[in-house]
């Protein structure tokens, strides 16, 4: 199963909007290249630009709350750090494709509950202060 990008997964926010879209493309990817038997080199490129992808993505959705001072931001970071934690995990390993598949896909989960409930919350109030 595959989960596509679609406005119901809208914050409002067009940059935080771009960046979901490019992590879920990224995780997409590496379950695409798990599906099709990759080899583990093409695996762990794919990781590492996941891994990389959801720190600068985090790192500016918590930029944008810290300039405009989001009060629920500590909670926030909070789920970021377990998401990066999680992903950190898999670093320097080498499971085996199926394990690899189902963690990514219950991380797929995980990052789905989070766009859809404490991002949705940050949009609203950003738009208030006029952020777009
Ligand atoms: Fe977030």
């Amino acid at each position: 199963m595959s989960l596509m990008w679609s406005y119901t997964c809208s914050v409002g926010i067009e940059a935080m909007d771009d960046q979901h879209a490019a992590l879920m493309d990224a995780l997409n990817e590496v379950l695409a290249a798990l599906a099709h038997g990759a080899e583990q080199q093409t695996i762990t490129t794919c990781m590492r630009r996941l891994v990389t992808l959801a720190e600068q993505h985090f790192a500016s959705e918590e930029r944008l709350m810290e300039q405009h001072g989001y009060p629920e931001l500590a909670g926030h970071r909070m789920e970021h750090r377990a998401l990066l934690e999680r992903l950190y995990e898999w670093q320097g390993r080498r499971p085996a494709a199926g394990y690899l598949t189902s963690w990514l896909e219950n991380l797929r989960g995980w990052f789905h509950n989070h766009t859809e409930g404490a991002d949705r919350e940050y949009g609203p109030w950003l738009h208030g202060r006029g952020v777009r």
